[in-house]
């Protein structure tokens, strides 16, 4: 469409977008995940148990971490921090991935990245047992996902998806455009969108799934066609109101520091005068993934206890 006629439609319409409360979202599913792991522990007086190994000092990554121990004290799910210098060997490392794997009172590992830049992400990953794999970046958790027949969802794909069925929000038949391609948010978000039943069932899942990429020709008409719009790609504010149906659902999974600001790969200003529904960055997507991690570690105490 050309920008022009873009324009007047935006004018002409009064629409403005309803906001998505990934924060209202996240609290629910941490207060069910708590009541789950209650539940496990006056069964079988087991206790879920996440082991979270953070290599050198990435300020960022420090955060991350400090919130997802105090997100799993809140839950009652007893969690372990390693904190391991930037000098670590690769070695080491894979001694401290065997003992986790070993020891039975831990039912959940990640190692938060990105690694310092002298050991080989993959080689790491590939280490923790799938059985313990609460990211599912495993081969072995990517080709359950893929067969349809998941042990773990990976967490932010599967925030998303609870987000919008619990906002109501349906993508079985549904054109769905996911923007970026990663193997922790792209990829697997696609995966799932395919699938026969997702999470919470058929109604989510079943969608006719596109992913655009950096290579992809011509972005703009590609966004256009989605009912559902998935932006992950890292560049804030790249999503512009002009590469938008009127009326689509616009989801947000960047968060991108501008000058003191957090924003997302999503203009808000523009995009939230077209789309139907959109999730705001900070309070939309971000919550979730801290809450399907807790999700994943109660799942992985359940399927050993
Ligand atoms: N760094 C940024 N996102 C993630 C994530 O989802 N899991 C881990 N382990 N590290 C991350």
């Amino acid at each position: 469409m050309a920008f022009d006629s873009w324009a007047l439609k935006r004018k002409n319409s009064s629409m403005s977008a309803r906001i998505l409360d990934g924060k209202a979202i996240a609290n629910t599913l941490r207060m069910e995940t708590a009541q789950g792991v209650e539940a496990l522990f006056s069964r079988t007086g087991v206790r879920p148990q996440l082991a979270a190994v953070l290599v050198g000092d990435d300020a960022a990554s420090q955060v991350y971490v400090r919130n997802k121990e105090i997100a799993c004290e809140k839950a009652g799910i007893a969690s372990r921090v390693i904190r391991l210098p930037v000098s670590t060997s690769l070695d080491d490392l894979l001694r401290l991935l065997d003992e986790l794997n070993g020891d039975s009172s831990v039912h959940g590992i990640l190692v938060q990245l990105p690694l310092p830049g002298h050991l080989d992400t993959q080689q790491v990953l590939d280490r923790i047992s799938p059985r313990k794999d609460v990211d599912a970046f495993s081969p072995e958790n990517v080709g359950l996902l893929s067969q349809g027949r998941a042990r773990f969802y990976p967490c932010t794909p599967h925030g998303v998806l609870q987000l919008l069925d619990r906002c109501g929000i349906e993508i079985a038949g549904k054109e769905v455009v996911v923007v970026g391609r990663s193997e922790i948010v792209g990829k697997p978000l696609v995966s799932m969108c395919l699938q026969k039943a997702g999470p919470r069932g058929s109604g989510n899942a079943n969608a006719t799934v596109t992913c655009c990429h950096s290579q992809t020709s011509d972005i703009a008409a590609v966004t256009l066609r989605a009912d559902i719009l998935f932006v992950a790609i890292g560049k804030p504010q790249w999503l512009q109101g002009e590469m938008v149906k009127p009326g689509a659902v616009v989801v947000d999974i960047g968060i991108n520091r501008l000058g003191d600001r957090l924003v997302g790969d999503v203009d808000f200003e523009s995009v939230s005068q077209v789309a139907s529904a959109i999730t705001p960055v900070p309070g939309g997507v971000g919550p979730l993934t801290i809450a399907m991690l807790l999700h994943n570690t109660l799942h992985a105490a359940e399927l050993t206890s």
